[in-house]
């Protein structure tokens, strides 16, 4: 338990992290619930690290790796992983980002007349659950908001399981997420399925990207099963919903905490359109047209990662920044922890999302993980991000509740513990 506690702490908590490595260097050995395991820091440990080819395979916990199950391209390593990585990574290429684009704008509208339809001061953080999970059911899956509804609550269930202790007592979070996963994946299942009848039967393109998934195949060059591309999906929405709604939240928070920066992008925003010309949406706010935004994100994502950090298993001897680690080491990278330090006297602490532009800084960002592993829906989430931050500051105020606690809960993704309680006004 204790072993669970300082993994948890170690990815999450800033300070709890940076005093270990003070302590004991950029690498260093521990055992957490039995398992020998270094952690590490810094430029020179991760970039080493990448370059290990099959020296490493990907890891996860028990907890994890059960409930996104043997098939999921998250547990799978060598020829296998990277066949899937190819088939699931068409979901993401441009062309799909293009297709995907009138829908993620239509959310973000959706998602402005909501928020100025209720006089109240609102929530915020549930609703931008709602719309991150919205926009990979619609964009992937292409379903309709009745069916996005029916597979949201079991989702909810499976997700609050892969934070839970890994014990399946009758009621648990645990048990209770196993069910759900069962469910779920039967849903899948039933989307695809109509999504290959729909294709055999030629009626027209379906909103969601999975036809760009027909025809794909294993390591062997056999076709995919349909269980295979089934958990292939279920990963798809846990990866892409917590990370993206925490993402939103701290973005929105950190500008409502700082009033000089949120002018500062405004001004910025003022002077590009909204909605983007059609077809060009994956564009027209990218960090050449939109280099403040750039920055803001990127300081958003520096001192809130959605994800703290990422596993590797040794399966031969390896050395991180000369230090030697022996096989079968469970290797965590701290993100939280790099991406507060650099060399020089940088004060990484702060909010300045100017340090980004003009090669102002020296620190290592990955808030998307890096390698072979690297984040395969990154650039959906960058898109959807950027439409939400252009579609909703060019055209709300936001104004901040007073008496909330805006300290962040960090478990499983960085949130403002009391839900983000704004009012909102046409701007
Ligand atoms: C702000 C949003 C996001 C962040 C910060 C993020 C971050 C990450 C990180 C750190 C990893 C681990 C990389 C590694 O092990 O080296 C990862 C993996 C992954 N992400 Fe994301 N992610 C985000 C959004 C998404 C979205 C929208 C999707 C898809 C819809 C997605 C799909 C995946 C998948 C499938 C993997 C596993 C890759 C593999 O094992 O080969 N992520 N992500």
């Amino acid at each position: 338990m204790s072993g669970v506690l300082e993994t948890l702490s170690f990815l999450r908590d800033p300070d709890f992290a940076r005093s270990r490595f003070e302590s004991y260097g950029d690498v260093y050995g521990t055992t957490l619930l039995g398992q020998r395991t270094v952690f590490i820091r810094g430029e020179k440990a991760i970039n080493d690290l990448f370059a290990q080819g099959d020296a490493v395979e990907g890891w996860w916990p028990d907890s994890v790796r059960k409930l996104l199950g043997p098939l999921s391209l998250a547990n799978r390593n060598g020829a296998d992983h990277k066949a899937r990585r190819r088939v699931v990574g068409q979901l993401f290429a441009a062309a799909a980002l293009k297709r995907y684009s009138p829908a993620i704008v239509a959310l973000v509208d959706d998602l402005n007349g909501e928020l100025l339809a209720d006089a109240a001061p609102l929530a915020l953080v549930p609703k931008l659950r709602r719309f991150a999970f919205s926009v990979i059911a619609s964009t992937v899956l292409g379903l309709d908001s009745v069916d996005r509804e029916v597979l949201f609550v079991d989702f909810e269930t499976w997700c609050q399981g892969l934070f839970s202790l890994p014990f399946a007592l009758p009621g648990s979070p645990y048990a209770r997420a196993l069910q759900a996963r069962q469910r779920l994946l039967r849903c899948l299942g039933a989307v695809l399925e109509k999504a290959q009848r729909d294709a055999a039967a030629g009626a027209p393109l379906a909103a969601g990207g999975l036809d760009l998934l027909a025809g794909g195949l294993d390591e062997a060059g056999l076709p995919l099963s349909d269980d295979d591309v089934t958990e292939q999906l279920l990963l798809l929405l846990f990866a892409g919903y917590e990370t993206t709604a925490s993402s939103l939240s701290c973005l929105l928070l950190s500008l409502l905490q700082h009033p000089a920066e949120l002018a500062w992008l405004q001004q910025e925003l003022d002077g590009l359109p909204w909605p983007p010309a059609p077809g060009e949406a994956g564009t027209a706010y990218d960090s050449s047209r939109a280099p403040r935004l750039d920055a803001v994100l990127k300081e958003v994502m520096r001192l809130a990662p959605p994800v703290g950090g990422f596993f590797r298993r040794t399966r031969g001897p390896i050395v991180l920044a000369d230090v030697l680690i022996p096989a079968d080491r469970v290797v965590q990278v701290s993100i939280t922890a790099s991406h507060r330090y650099a060399s020089g006297n940088e004060d990484l602490e702060v909010f300045r999302p100017q340090r980004h532009l003009a090669g102002g800084t020296k620190v290592t960002l990955l808030p998307f993980g890096g390698g072979e592993r690297v984040c395969l829906g990154k650039a959906l989430a960058e898109l959807e991000i950027r439409l939400l931050a252009v579609g909703l500051l060019k055209q709300l105020t936001l104004a901040l509740e007073p008496d909330q606690d805006l300290t962040l809960r960090i478990i499983p993704s960085p949130s403002p513990k009391d839900g983000l309680l704004v009012r909102a006004c046409r701007r």
